[in-house]
């Protein structure tokens, strides 16, 4: 963290405390600021809003332990929002005193170029709006619980968050060369779906698990799916499904793995990706070991 980001980042949330427009409306754009910002309004939130957030944080908290890797689940207790919908800005000063980053509230999706510019910043947007109950167990976009609770933890890990912020770099340089289609797949089997080894076997650190009520016991327990060691420009070449638990899920040692790993100028890789086809997501090479599944 460097002094001249640090007068940014102060800089940036001056401007959005100055806003004068909240919302936390489901796919309220029309709040929102060119970099499709918007006000976290907590007023807004009604006490069965916040009730569903603590139904659906204790659902996922028992599943941890022994499951979700040690890093997210010491963080996820010291962020201690198991009561009620967070406040960011409660966050955003914790977390930019452990790695510069900030929370911002944002909408829902937003547009590619805006999100890869947040995170080069050391901006993690964040869904205001909480998912409705008869989205308990699926829901189909990310909301508030999927944002925060999935991925805020790590955000806490200086490695993993210089990694982010790589990748969010990584991604702007991209989208000229064409990079995007594969540093999406890499996103998704790494930062969303990512599982990695420790002392007592595999464990989880991919959000889109961690906030997921049954693929936490599948993608580690079940038989079915492959799990292999992250080869780089393998998962580049691999598509997804969104609508079904995983086929492969890829691991690593450790978040250094992660950040070396996607050190390199990818142009190269891009070059050589645009040659083939993807492969199907339950590829699985000649010469590729599958790792067994958890024995407890
Ligand atoms: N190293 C990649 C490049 O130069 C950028 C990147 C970093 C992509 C981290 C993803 C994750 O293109
Ligand atoms: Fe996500």
């Amino acid at each position: 963290m460097n002094s001249t980001s640090d007068i940014e980042q102060a800089e940036f949330l001056q401007t959005l405390a100055s806003k004068s427009t909240g919302g936390t409306l489901r796919g309220d754009y029309a709040q929102a600021d060119a970099h499709y910002v918007v006000q976290q309004d907590m007023a807004t939130y009604t006490p069965a809003q916040h009730a569903l957030w603590r139904r659906l944080y204790q659902r996922q908290a028992k599943l941890l332990p022994g499951r979700a890797c040690d890093v997210f689940i010491e963080n996820l207790v010291a962020l201690d929002a198991a009561d009620g919908i967070p406040e960011f800005a409660r966050t955003s000063k914790a977390l930019f005193t452990a790695t510069g980053w900030v929370l911002v509230a944002v909408p829902g999706l937003v547009p590619d170029h805006i999100f890869f510019e947040h995170l080069a910043q050391k901006r993690f947007p964040v869904t205001v709006w909480l998912r409705e109950e008869h989205e308990f167990d699926y829901i189909v976009e990310p909301d508030v619980f999927h944002d925060f609770f999935g991925h805020v933890p790590l955000l806490f890990n200086p490695v993993f968050a210089a990694h982010l912020q790589a990748y969010g770099k990584g991604a702007l340089k991209a989208m000229p060369l064409g990079g995007l289609d594969y540093l999406a797949r890499l996103y998704w089997y790494t930062i969303e779906f990512g599982l990695i080894r420790s002392a007592q076997g595999l464990r989880i650190y991919g959000a889109g698990i961690l906030s997921s009520a049954g693929e936490i016991e599948y993608s580690l327990h079940s038989p079915v799916p492959n799990r292999l060691r992250l080869d780089v420009e393998r998962v580049m070449g691999t598509s997804f499904k969104i609508d079904a638990y995983q086929e492969s899920y890829f691991v690593i040692d450790d978040f250094e793995q992660l950040f070396h790993d996607t050190e390199p100028d990818f142009t190269p890789l891009y070059a050589r990706l645009k040659l083939r086809q993807p492969m199907p997501a339950n590829t699985l090479l000649a010469g590729e070991m599958t790792l067994p599944p958890n024995a407890e």
